[in-house]
């Protein structure tokens, strides 16, 4: 008998039977064509995932009118799109699973995540004063109403038309719908702003024009935000009295998630939320109404089998940890716990960079080109690194059948890993080093710790391929007085190698800055944070739901951002910032440099033309981060 045995008992949703409580989140995967029909690439990414195990696939939204529809966003506002769902529901029932269709209106969501069509303009129910007045923007009048319930309407029927066994409705997370709902952002006057039951009245009238059209006895959901996470929001008290509202309507289960995605991070709760952050929202729910509630968020297998024996919430909805690991739900079932790759909650899966891909699993929208079979002739492979990509990499080319040793030069694997993990709250990225290294442990991988590899030692080894994962150090910066006692590191502040005293000033505003200031702040020292662009950026942007979240706190604890500001030196009590011609000095008794990396490629230069084939891998490629890292390990495991 699995230790999950609450999750393992069947459910049910309205008419709709399910196998068990496990729901796969909804996620906007870029896996469309550009008009918005399914492709082949989609069907590849939905197969494992509904194969591996899950009662109900919940799908990415899908926009139920052209002028909602975000970049490469699933459509469902024509009826040309029913073939390509026909071919998406059949494969997800093939797998076992039920499947139903996430309908939305993005609103203003469409603007914010940069995913706005080139022509398109954002509907909003009022426009307010922090919306940029560049963005093309416009409020909704009461005869776009009429058209939007009908939108919705046409897209539930093409959706059943197509073999889905339920709709939801999205109507949280700031899209049109929800945005209705909201007071923060819902300033209207007329019959659908104000009291609560006007700001209820569109989505009540899309679920009863809906109800309508697909009958009684088709399941319909409703996904809402159990609480707005900002000033003036919605609170959970009336989140409570809306579920109600949805109930009295005829939907059937109430699928509780919460914030406004352009306001908080916490819809995408990345590692400095707590475990289950919504969890208690959605048990809250369940005391408001008697439709079946699902929880979301951050729920670990042992927080989704307590919430659901315990009757806090009646099915569970999973999303990151499926792009992690497919399986995760028959790997549960068969008491193979140790086996699931573990979601860690970094949110590389949401940042909009290359490569787009998931740090604990380099084949997420790749799931159709697996790791090629084991090879005729085993080659002897050095690689060089114990850190993430090191790890994967060997991991990786052993499964494939070659003779591989991993060389680390400490005497422990992880590499800047280790340092990343000894953050307060990342404490959950440990558990992918453990994940790895479980892995190394079932490898054929010879491991040799404290051993620094140099181009001799290689020549006497006489490899065939080397790969050199030699990892990135951090960088200073190349001004006077950077080299003072007064100087350290962020990563030794981490690990306690550096002592903090008096006023502190960091230099450097990605994440690393940005944590060890919310860090600092938080035992109480006087500490402020200098950045050379926009706090996040360096020409990229970091992750917006982390960015969020992190720079939240910063305000929060009240810490001085300086942004825009370059160092041009350091004393010994200060440090030396210029705003155009002028020069200012902010006291300082101890510098904090967190100004990015630089590669360890020595080795891999050194090694050029001496052996027959040399790879650089992860940070020794170019500082970056652990997706890019395992990516990097994952491909050249492809190429030997
Ligand atoms: C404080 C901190 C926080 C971070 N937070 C995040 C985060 O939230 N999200 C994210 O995605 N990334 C984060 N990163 C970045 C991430 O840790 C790195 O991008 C990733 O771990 C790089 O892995 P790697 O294997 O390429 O290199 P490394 O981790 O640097 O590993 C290189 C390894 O090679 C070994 N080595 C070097 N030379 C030799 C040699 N000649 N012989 C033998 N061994 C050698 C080193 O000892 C080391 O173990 C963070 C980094 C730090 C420092
Ligand atoms: C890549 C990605 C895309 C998402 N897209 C949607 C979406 O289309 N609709 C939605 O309601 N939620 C969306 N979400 C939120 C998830 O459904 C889920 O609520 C959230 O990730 C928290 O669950 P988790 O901690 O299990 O990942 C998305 C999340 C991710 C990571
Ligand atoms: S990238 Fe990070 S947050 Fe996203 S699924 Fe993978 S481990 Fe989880």
């Amino acid at each position: 008998m699995t230790k999950f045995s609450a999750l393992f008992q069947p459910g049910r949703i309205g008419t709709m039977e399910l196998k068990n409580r496990i729901v796969m989140s909804s996620m906007g995967v870029l896996l469309v064509d550009s008009e918005g029909a399914v492709t082949d690439y989609l069907l590849d990414y939905y197969r494992p995932r509904a194969a591996g195990g899950v009662g109900l696939v919940n799908t990415q939204c899908a926009s139920v009118n052209v002028e909602a529809k975000a970049m490469y966003c699933l459509g469902i506002f024509d009826d040309g799109f029913i073939e390509g769902l026909k071919q998406l529901f059949q494969v997800i029932h093939e797998e076992g699973a039920k499947v139903c269709v996430q309908l939305m209106h993005h609103g203003y969501l469409i603007a914010t995540a940069g995913l706005l069509p080139p022509g398109i303009t954002a509907r909003v129910p009022s426009i307010t004063s922090w919306m940029p007045s560049d963005m093309p923007i416009a409020e909704v009048s009461e005869q776009d109403i009429d058209g939007y319930v009908e939108d919705f309407a046409r897209a539930a029927r093409r959706a059943q038309q197509a073999g889905a066994d339920a709709v939801e409705f999205h109507a949280c997370h700031g899209c049109l719908p929800g945005a209705f709902m909201s007071p923060v952002t819902n300033l209207r006057t007329d019959k659908y702003g104000g009291s609560e039951e006007n700001r209820m009245r569109f989505p009540l009238r899309i679920v009863e024009r809906v109800r309508q059209t697909v009958g009684k006895d088709f399941p319909l959901t409703v996904r809402i935000s159990a609480s707005d996470e900002v000033d003036d929001g919605t609170t959970i008290e009336e989140a409570m009295r809306q579920a109600a509202m949805f109930e009295e309507v005829g939907i059937d289960a109430i699928n509780v998630s919460a914030g406004i995605e352009y306001m908080t991070g916490l819809n995408i709760p990345c590692y400095a939320y707590p475990e289950g952050p919504m969890v208690q929202m959605a048990t809250k729910i369940k005391g408001a109404v008697s439709v079946p509630v699902i929880a979301v968020g951050r729920i670990t297998p042992e927080l989704a089998e307590q919430v659901v024996a315990e009757g806090g919430a009646d099915f569970v909805a999973i999303g990151r940890p499926l792009l992690a690991d497919p399986q995760l739900a028959n790997k549960l079932k068969d008491g193979r716990h140790d086996d699931i790759r573990p979601c860690i909650y970094c949110n590389n899966c949401v940042r909009l960079a290359l490569p787009m891909t998931c740090t604990v699993n380099p084949w997420l929208y790749r799931e159709s080109i697996p790791l090629p079979p084991a090879v005729q002739k085993p080659k002897k492979v050095m690689v060089v690194g114990g850190g993430l990509a090191g790890m994967q990499a060997a991991v990786l080319l052993a499964e494939r059948g070659h003779n591989v040793s991993l060389y680390e030069k400490n005497n422990v694997l992880g590499g800047q890993w280790n340092i990343a993990t000894q953050m307060p709250g990342k404490e959950v990225f440990a558990s992918f080093t453990e994940y790895l290294k479980r892995s190394l442990d079932n490898s054929k991988v010879s491991i040799k710790f404290g051993t620094e590899v140099t181009k001799d030692m290689v020549l006497e080894t006489k490899p065939d391929a080397v790969v050199v994962a030699t990892g990135a150090t951090p960088l200073l910066l190349n001004i006077p007085g950077a080299d003072g006692k007064n100087v350290v590191q962020a990563v030794d502040v981490i690990t306690g190698k550096a002592q903090v005293k008096g006023k502190a000033v960091v230099i450097g505003g990605r994440f690393i800055g940005i944590e060890v200031s919310i860090w600092l702040a938080e035992q109480g020292k006087d500490v402020s944070i200098i950045t050379l662009m926009r706090l996040g950026e360096d020409g990229n942007k970091l992750e917006l739901f982390t960015f969020k979240t992190l720079t939240k706190r910063l305000i929060d604890l009240r810490v001085p951002i300086y942004s825009h500001t370059p160092v041009v030196g350091i004393t010994k009590g200060s440090v030396v910032t210029q705003w155009g011609q002028e020069i200012f000095h902010i006291p300082a008794d101890t510098v904090v440099m967190a100004v990015g990396a630089q590669s360890e490629n020595k080795l891999a230069q050194e090694l050029k033309g001496l052996v027959p084939e040399v790879y650089k891998i992860g940070d020794c490629e170019k500082p970056r981060d652990a997706a890019s890292a395992t990516y990097d390990a994952a491909r050249v495991a492809e190429r030997i």
